[in-house]
């Protein structure tokens, strides 16, 4: 199977001893919508220029569909990019500007001339496939009739678009994007969600979309590669990096609210216990370290069952999210504030305060557990108490 990006052994440094880039690797299939996120600085751009080939990589291979681009012109690599900034041309039409990458492309210097241009053989059989081919994309993304006005008069939302369209144009196999959505105030942000995913599904291209929005990568992504300090922490499907997070900062990362870490040691015998008590039922076959038990937010509960890690705490702050409430409780004994999800109708008939005592508690099959290195590990869960078995 051709895959629509590979990357190999990516390396680049800007400054001797301050690598961006550390040995990435990624293969990305054909029609995929893949999210590139992580912190500011994490090298998210510059990764993106690379495949682009604005910026050379110090080491490492770029393939796109199957073919080395490496060391290939940006113009050669058959890839469309949208920036933050769509910069259009102020003084072009909104059609100007949508048919300005294929004029380049299929109009040689002279019959670009305005007045020379017209006497150049078949420049008018190019010009009229040209206009053909702006209506076409105009169409899609359904601003053809803003195709007569100049940028200062389109919204932010109209203006995204036009970029998206002069990138569309060359039907490009490759759409490279940073932070497209992130001028575009909050709501708008997120009807433009949901256009990119149409518009995805529509042209069937390979998208590499690169944002700091974790959300905005959950919602639209086949899979998302999450970075810190220029290295890839973890590749997959937002459901894989929510539900099973390779590593204790992938897991910090994606979730609002984030996820609730405590600390936690694994004995010689590899018994996990969090706070000091024994987490019933949880094993592993790694020993004595510092370790990180971490819980989701709707993973915690209010009331106990037998083989729960329970905390006494005190209710700190309540924040109501319509048919949800986030509750922040402090347990006891700890500087501390424990995240939790609930949802309306758990709490009916059961009114709470802030400064009133809770119980809460989870269990150790909703409980990721990371060790010194921040490293997910395996972990056996039995149903505890555990019986033995009569002879
Ligand atoms: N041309 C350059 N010269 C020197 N350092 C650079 C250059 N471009 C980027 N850097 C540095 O490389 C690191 C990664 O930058 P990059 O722009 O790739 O981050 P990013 O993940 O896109 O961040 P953001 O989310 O803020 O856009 C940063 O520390 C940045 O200062
Ligand atoms: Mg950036």
């Amino acid at each position: 199977m051709t895959l629509g990006l590979e990357l190999r052994g990516l390396d680049k440094s800007f400054e001797p001893e301050n690598p961006v880039l550390r040995g990435i690797d990624l293969s990305i299939r054909r029609g995929e919508f893949v999210s590139l996120v992580g912190s500011s600085g994490c090298g998210k751009s510059t990764l993106l220029r690379i495949i682009a080939g604005l910026e050379q990589a110090d080491g490492g291979r770029v393939a796109i569909d199957g073919r080395e681009v490496t060391y290939l012109e940006p113009k050669a690599r058959r890839i469309a990019m949208v920036f933050q900034s769509y910069a259009l041309y102020p003084h072009m039409t909104v059609a100007a500007n949508i048919a300005t990458p294929l004029i380049m492309s299929r109009l040689h210097f002279l019959a670009r001339l305005p007045l020379l241009g017209a006497l150049a053989p078949g420049r008018r059989q190019v010009r009229s496939t040209i206009d053909r081919a702006v209506e076409e994309v105009a169409d899609q993304l359904e601003i053809r009739p803003l195709l007569g006005r100049k940028p200062a008069q389109l919204s932010g939302g109209q203006r995204q678009r036009v970029a998206l369209a002069r990138a569309m144009v060359r039907q490009p196999s490759l759409f490279l994007m940073d932070e497209p959505l992130s001028n575009l105030d909050a709501k708008l942000r997120v009807h433009m969600r949901g256009e990119l995913t149409d518009l995805h599904r529509r042209v069937g291209a390979t998208f590499v979309y690169v944002t700091h929005d974790q959300v905005e990568a959950m919602t639209m992504s086949d899979r998302i590669a999450l970075m810190e300090r220029g290295a890839i922490l973890q590749f997959g499907t937002p459901s894989e990096l929510y539900s099973a997070p390779a590593n204790l900062r992938v897991a910090q990362f994606i979730g609002t609210p984030s996820i609730n870490c405590f600390p936690a040691e694994i004995d010689s015998a590899g018994t996990v216990s969090c706070l000091g008590r024994p987490v019933s039922g949880m094993v592993t076959s790694e020993t004595r370290q510092r370790a990180s038990l971490a819980v989701r937010p709707e993973s915690i509960r209010l009331s106990a069952r037998s083989e729960d890690v329970v905390f006494g705490a005190t209710l700190r702050r309540i924040e109501h999210h319509g048919s949800e409430y986030i509750l922040f409780a402090e347990p006891q004994g700890r500087d501390q504030l424990v995240r939790i999800r609930v949802s309306g109708a758990a709490l009916e008939g059961q009114p709470l305060a802030e400064g009133q005592a809770l119980t809460i508690a989870f269990s150790a099959a909703d409980a990721h557990l990371f060790g010194s290195d921040d490293r997910r590990m395996d972990v056996s869960l039995f149903d505890a108490p555990v019986r033995l078995q009569s002879a």
